[in-house]
This record gives structure tokens, C-alpha cells and sequence, in this order.
């Protein structure tokens, strides 16, 4: 549904130049919850304005719903842009007009009959749960209400995509988890494209089918959500992994902590699991079997892409091979990785 072909966009401060966005090469699928995740500055702000070119790329290509945007002519692009709707931190709401008249207003500027604008606005306010705020300014509502008002009116011209630029980076974790929970009932129910640019993993974490990383303009890792948790490829990836499933260092064991191994030290192991698998019988046979114990440092159940994940931090302790053994044995079943050593 959303092609970028090699975009650059490079800013010009003076005599500096920023390379905002560095050839870049994304392809969100029709259908799909697309999260584009990265730090402050990373340039996250300016790719997702280049896709409806509220930011006219330096160079490359911008494709949407077939449609090379860069070629179109002023009117065919104001067209073009109908297709993509778009909400943002701030909401951007016209603070002088009623909830009902903000999300009228693409309607109007249209040229629609003020029957056609009841008949796409009702439902709108219906689906949005905002039946009853019609006739309040943006100043008599919450946060998570105005980006409702946001997204009824994005969602007004019957857009296949919606761009979201930190759409809930203003809300408290309650509200953000109903809009949320509102941005995938869009796409599920209307079959709109979602593209969704945040800092936050917990976004990535609860709505979104893929999610690539963007760092100095640059993607740097892009897959499935779950395999994007179970398998972080860059070290910033893991940095956001570890970020969502809230793993820090263990207070009782950080002091003795090291990441080299040296002898009696015993390792530090991240077991990783998806679905409803049982790790615990598996640790008890691991130590059953090899005469090994493990001595559970941290765990973690998330909910990633509607699929149960498990996160345990374990110190394993024992001789030598039992200890190698027993890792033998886990691999074979969940995930293991050795992430330092406690002497
Ligand atoms: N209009 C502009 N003129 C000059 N430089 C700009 C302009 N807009 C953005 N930049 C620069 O481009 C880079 C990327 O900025 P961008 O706003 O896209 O980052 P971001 O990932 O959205 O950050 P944040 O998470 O803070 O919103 C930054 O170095 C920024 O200073
Ligand atoms: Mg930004």
C-alpha cells in the first residue's frame, strides 16, 4: 500500500546540511499495522511527512495505493491526498470549532452537502465514542478525546491509510491503550493501512504486525513484531526489546554481575518463549535431569501481537558440563541466550 524507494530528504540549516531521512526503502503492506520505531531526531517526524508529501523528499520515490506521488500536479495530489489520512501528537483540532464541525471540515473544504457531511460525520462520532461530545470545543475535552476528534476527522474522506506521528505520546498508558485499542479497530473493521511512527515499544508491542527502526535517517532492522522481540538483531533493537519487557539489572546479583566468564562464575541466562508453553516444568526436568539449579532473577509475561511471551532472567548453577547440558537441553525447546556471568 506505501512504497518508499530510496528517499533522502536533506535539510539545509545554513551552511549545514541534516540528512533527515537517508535512503530509505519501506514497504508497508494493505492492511497491516506498520510501526516505524526510533529515538529523538532519528527523523521519524519527517519520513512519515514525506509520505504524504507534507515534506517533499530531496529525492526518491513515494508510492501510495499505486500512486507515484511526486509526479502529480497540485489538484491530483491534493486528490491523492484524500486517500491518507493523518493524526498527530498535538491533534492539531481548530480550537473554534465544535467536535462535529473539526471533523466536518475535510468535508467541507471538499465541497460536500451539508447531508453528505451529516451522513459521514454521525457515524464517525459513533465510532469514536464521541456521540455525546458534538457539540464541545477541543477545549472542553481530555487528551484522549481531542485524538479521537483527531481521528474521526483523518478518517473523514474515507482514507485507505493513516499516518499516525506520536499519536498517543501526549496520553497517560490508560488512554493511549484505548486509542489504541481505537487505531486497530480502524483498521480491522475499514481495512485501513495503518503507518505508525512512536519512540514508545509499548505501541509497537500491543497494536503492530511489523516494525522496522530508524536511526540517523537510516533503517536499520525491520521484521515481524514476534520475531522482531524474539530475534533483536541490532543492539538498538534489543535496546527497545528491553525497554518493553521492563528487564533491568537485578539489584541482588548486579554487584557480582560481569559479562566475561571466569572460573566457579556461574552464567546468567535470558530464556525466551512464545504461546502458552510450560518453561517452568522444563527448568524443573533441566534441573532434574543434569543436577543443575537455576534461581529465577526476573520474569516477564507480555502480550506481543496478540500472541503470550515470556521473558525469565535465571542464574544456573552446578558443574560445568551439567550447566552446558541443561542449556543443551533448553535450547532444544525455548530460546537461551547467555547474557553474562555472577561470580
Ligand atoms: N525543517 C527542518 N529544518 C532543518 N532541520 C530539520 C527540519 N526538520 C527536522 N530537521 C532535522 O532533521 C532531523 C530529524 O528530525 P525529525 O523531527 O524527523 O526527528 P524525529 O525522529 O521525529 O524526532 P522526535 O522523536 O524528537 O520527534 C533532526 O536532526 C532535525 O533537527
Ligand atoms: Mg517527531
Amino acid at each position: 500500500m506505501i512504497e518508499l524507494k530510496n528517499l533522502n530528504k536533506v535539510f539545509k540549516a545554513g551552511n549545514k546540511e541534516v540528512k533527515a531521512v537517508d535512503g530509505i526503502n519501506l514497504s508497508v503492506p494493505e492492511g497491516s499495522i506498520y510501526g516505524v520505531i526510533g529515538s529523538s531526531g532519528a527523523g521519524k517526524s519527517t519520513l512519515i511527512r514525506c509520505v504524504n508529501l507534507l515534506e517533499r523528499p530531496t529525492s526518491g520515490q513515494v508510492m501510495v495505493d499505486g500512486q507515484d506521488l511526486m509526479q502529480l500536479n497540485d489538484r491530483q495530489l491534493r486528490d491523492a491526498r484524500r486517500n491518507i489520512g493523518m493524526i498527530f501528537q498535538h491533534f492539531n483540532l481548530l480550537s473554534s470549532r465544535t467536535v462535529f464541525d473539526n471533523i466536518a471540515l475535510p468535508l467541507e473544504l471538499a465541497g460536500a452537502s451539508r447531508q453528505a457531511i451529516d451522513e459521514a460525520v454521525l457515524p464517525l462520532l459513533e465510532l469514536t465514542g464521541l456521540s455525546d461530545k458534538r457539540d464541545s470545543y477541543p477545549s472542553q475535552l481530555s487528551g484522549g478525546q481531542k485524538q479521537r476528534v483527531a481521528i474521526a476527522r483523518a478518517l473523514a474522506s474515507k482514507p485507505k491509510v493513516l499516518l499516525c506521528d506520536e499519536a498517543t505520546s501526549a496520553l497517560d498508558p490508560q488512554t493511549t491503550a484505548s486509542i489504541l485499542a481505537l487505531l486497530k479497530d480502524i483498521n480491522r473493521q475499514l481495512k485501513i493501512t495503518v503507518l505508525i511512527i512512536t519512540h514508545e515499544m509499548d505501541v509497537v508491542k500491543s497494536i503492530c504486525d511489523r516494525v522496522a527502526i530508524l536511526s540517523h535517517g537510516c533503517l536499520i532492522e525491520e521484521n515481524d513484531v514476534e520475531q522482531f522481540f524474539l530475534n533483536p538483531k541490532t543492539e538498538l533493537a534489543r535496546e527497545f526489546v528491553r525497554s518493553a519487557i521492563h528487564e533491568k539489572p537485578v539489584a541482588e546479583v548486579e554487584s557480582r554481575f560481569q559479562q566475561e566468564k571466569t572460573p566457579g562464575a556461574n552464567p546468567v541466562i535470558r530464556i525466551t518463549f512464545v504461546g502458552q508453553r510450560v518453561v517452568e516444568p522444563l527448568i524443573t526436568q533441566a534441573a532434574r535431569k543434569f543436577d543443575t539449579d537455576f534461581v529465577i532473577l526476573q520474569a516477564d509475561i507480555e502480550t506481543v501481537h496478540d500472541k503470550v511471551m515470556g521473558f525469565l532472567m535465571v542464574e544456573v548453577t552446578g558443574d560445568e558440563p551439567s550447566i552446558e547440558a541443561s542449556l543443551d537441553f533448553l535450547s532444544e525447546n525455548v530460546q537461551v541466550e547467555v547474557v553474562g556471568y555472577v561470580g
